[in-house]
C-alpha cells in the first residue's frame, strides 16, 4: 500500500481540479446576436455546476478586435461589448464562486493588439522614439532597410508569412504571430509593471487563477540575433531571464492566494519543469499527452514521463486532450494518425467517428483516473466532432497565414449545442452564428445527452462525481497483457484501459464502479474501452 494521503487543503483545489475550458464566442449566446457571451454563460451555469467542474478558464474576454480569437488584446481591464462589460464579469466571477466554481482568466503576455493605446502611440511616435521601445522594432537589412531585421519563423505553424512587418517610416516591428499582434519588450521595466497590475487588477476582482499565453516565448535575446544552428540558447523560446518574471508574478499571486497555468510547449522536459519550480508557476499544460498517440506503450510513457518530470518540483500534472488549437478529440482518435501535430494538419483527412468516440471515451476515464489536475474544452463532455468549416466562413488566421493549406482552429470553436429542436441547435442565436454549426449539430444536443443515460454527457457527469474514489495518492502500475493500461492509486481505485484487440480479463476488484462501454458477457473489457474499479 502506499502512503496515506494527507486531506488536501481548500487552498490546494488547483492540484486536483477539473477545470472547464469555456471559449466565450461558442459558449451560450445570451443577447442572440450570434455570439457568444457573458449572460450566455451566466445563464449555463448551473449546467457546469451540474457537470462537477471546480473551476473554469475563460480564453480572453477583454476588448479586442479578434483578429486572432480574443488573443490581440486592445484593453485587459474591459470586456470586449460583444461578451458584455466588467460589471457582468465580475457578477459572472461572484455567481460561479456560490456554485462552487472558481474562475480562471486568460493572460497574453507576449504581445498586444496593434489597437492597444502602446502600440497606437507607438506608431505616432516615430523611431528612435521612447514609446517603440515597449515593442521590438527595428531597422531592416539590406542597403535600402527593406530586408527583415532576421529570420524567425512564424510561431503559426504552417505558416509562411515573415514575423516582421515593415512600418511607412522605415521601421519594422516583431510580430510572432500575425501583424495585429506586436509583440513587447520584456525587457522594459513599464512592460513588466503593468502586467503585475493587471494580475492584481482580476485577483482584486476574485478571479482564482490565471492562465498565462505563450508562456515560454516573452523573453528575447536583446540582439533579436538570426536563428543559430545551437538551440540553446534560443533567442526568443525558453530564455532564462523568463523565470525572473515568473518569480516576480508569483510574489504578485501568492498575496491573493492565486494559482498560474503556463502554455508551456517545450519538448525538453528538464527545461519545462524549470517553470514549476515551488516559487514560480503552480502548473502548467502537458502538451505531450495531448499529442500522444492512442497507442497503449506511447501513452503509458507520456504517463511516466510526465509524472517524473513534476516530482522534483513538487507540483501536479495537468491531463489536457484537448483545446481551442487543436483537433477535437473524437475525430482525432478515430483517424489513421491518432497523435496530434500542427505541422500534419490538413482537409479532409478521414475519420471513423464511431471509433473515435469509442476511444475518446476510454481516454476520458483514463485522464480522470490520473494524478493531478484535467483540463475538459468545452463540447469535450457532448463528444462533438472537428466541424468541417465552408472555407469562406473560416476566421482563424492559422488558415490565411498557411496561404490555405492549414485548415485553422475554427473546426473546434464551433458553437455549442444545448437543445435539438431549438433554431441552431438551442446555441442561443436569432441570426446565423459567428461560425456555422454542421447539420448533424442538434444530435449532440445537451438536452439530448440528459436524456440518455449512455451519452458523452452523462458519461463526464459520472465520472466526475467519481473521481474522488481515486484519493490524490500516487499511481502504481498494475501487470497487464501487451495493449493493456491498468493502474492503482494508492488507497484509491484502479483504472484498467483495453488498446488491445482481445478482451481483457479485470483485475480482481469488489465493485465495478464506471466503464466506458459495455464488458463483454464474460465480464471483460472490451477493445478501446476502460473501467474503473474499487479495490
Ligand atoms: C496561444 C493560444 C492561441 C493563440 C496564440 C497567440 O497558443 O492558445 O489560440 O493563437 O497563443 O496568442
Amino acid at each position: 500500500m502506499g502512503q496515506p494521503t494527507p486531506a488536501q487543503k481548500d487552498s490546494d483545489w488547483w492540484r486536483s481540479a477539473v477545470i472547464y475550458q469555456v471559449y466565450v464566442r461558442s459558449f451560450a449566446d445570451g443577447d442572440g446576436d450570434g455570439t457568444g457571451d457573458l449572460a450566455g454563460v451566466r445563464g449555463n451555469l448551473p449546467y457546469l455546476a451540474e457537470l462537477g467542474v471546480d473551476a473554469m478558464w475563460f480564453t480572453p474576454w477583454y476588448l479586442s478586435p479578434l483578429k486572432d480569437g480574443g488573443y490581440d488584446v486592445a484593453d485587459y481591464r474591459t470586456i470586449d461589448p460583444a461578451f458584455g462589460t466588467l460589471a457582468e464579469a465580475e457578477k459572472l466571477i461572484a455567481e460561479a464562486r456560490e456554485l462552487g466554481i472558481r474562475t480562471i482568466v486568460d493572460i497574453v503576455p507576449n504581445h498586444v493588439s496593434d489597437q492597444h493605446p502602446w502600440f497606437r502611440s507607438a506608431l505616432a511616435a516615430g523611431p528612435g522614439s521612447p514609446e517603440r521601445e515597449l515593442f521590438h522594432f527595428r531597422p531592416g537589412r539590406g542597403p535600402h532597410g527593406d530586408l527583415p531585421p532576421n529570420d524567425w519563423p512564424s510561431q503559426f505553424a504552417g505558416s509562411t508569412e515573415p514575423v516582421w512587418t515593415r512600418l511607412p517610416d522605415g521601421d519594422w516591428y516583431l510580430h510572432l504571430f500575425t501583424p495585429e499582434q506586436p509583440d513587447l519588450n520584456w525587457a522594459h521595466p513599464v512592460v513588466r509593471q503593468e502586467h503585475e497590475d493587471i494580475l492584481r487588477f482580476w485577483f482584486e476582482r476574485g478571479v482564482a487563477g490565471v492562465r498565462i499565453d505563450s508562456a515560454a516565448l516573452l523573453a528575447k535575446d536583446p540582439d533579436l540575433p538570426d536563428l543559430a544552428t545551437d538551440p540553446r540558447p534560443h533567442p526568443f523560446v525558453d530564455r532564462d531571464e523568463l523565470h525572473d518574471v515568473y518569480r516576480s508574478w508569483r510574489r504578485v499571486a501568492d498575496e491573493y492566494d492565486g494559482v498560474f497555468v503556463g502554455e508551456v510547449w517545450l519538448p525538453d522536459a528538464e527545461r519545462f519543469a524549470r517553470y514549476l519550480r515551488p516559487d514560480e508557476l503552480h502548473t502548467a499544460f502537458n502538451f505531450s499527452f495531448l499529442t500522444c498517440p492512442w497507442d497503449a506503450g506511447r501513452l503509458r510513457d507520456s504517463i511516466d514521463t510526465t509524472l517524473a518530470e513534476h516530482a522534483p518540483v513538487g507540483a501536479p500534472a495537468t491531463w489536457v486532450l484537448c483545446n481551442h488549437d487543436v483537433t477535437r478529440t473524437v475525430t482525432r482518435y478515430g483517424r489513421e494518425d491518432t497523435a496530434f501535430d500542427f505541422a500534419t494538419k490538413a482537409f479532409g483527412t478521414p475519420t471513423d467517428l464511431a471509433l473515435g468516440t469509442r476511444r475518446a471515451r476510454a481516454a476520458a476515464l483514463l485522464s480522470l483516473a490520473l494524478p493531478g489536475a484535467l483540463y475538459l474544452y468545452q463540447g469535450e463532455e457532448l463528444g462533438l466532432p472537428e466541424a468541417d468549416i465552408p472555407v469562406d466562413r473560416i476566421q482563424d488566421p492559422m488558415y490565411f497565414r498557411s496561404q490555405g493549406a492549414d485548415p485553422g482552429r475554427d473546426g473546434c470553436r464551433v458553437p455549442l449545442p444545448w437543445a435539438a429542436g431549438a433554431p441552431y441547435a438551442g446555441f442561443g442565436a436569432r441570426e446565423e452564428p459567428w461560425l456555422p454549426q454542421p447539420a448533424d449539430w442538434p444530435s449532440y444536443a445537451v438536452d439530448r445527452q440528459k436524456q440518455d443515460p449512455h451519452s458523452m454527457l452523462s458519461l463526464y457527469r459520472e465520472a466526475i462525481a467519481l473521481r474522488p474514489e481515486f484519493g490524490n495518492g500516487p499511481l502504481t502500475w498494475l501487470p497487464a497483457p501487451d495493449g493493456v493500461l491498468a493502474f492503482a492509486r494508492a488507497d484509491g481505485a484502479l483504472c484498467v484501459v483495453n488498446l488491445a484487440a482481445t478482451p481483457a480479463v479485470l483485475p480482481a476488484h469488489s465493485r465495478l464502479l464506471l466503464s466506458s462501454g459495455p464488458l463483454d458477457d464474460a465480464g471483460r473489457l472490451p477493445e478501446d474501452t476502460a473501467a474503473w474499479l474499487r479495490p
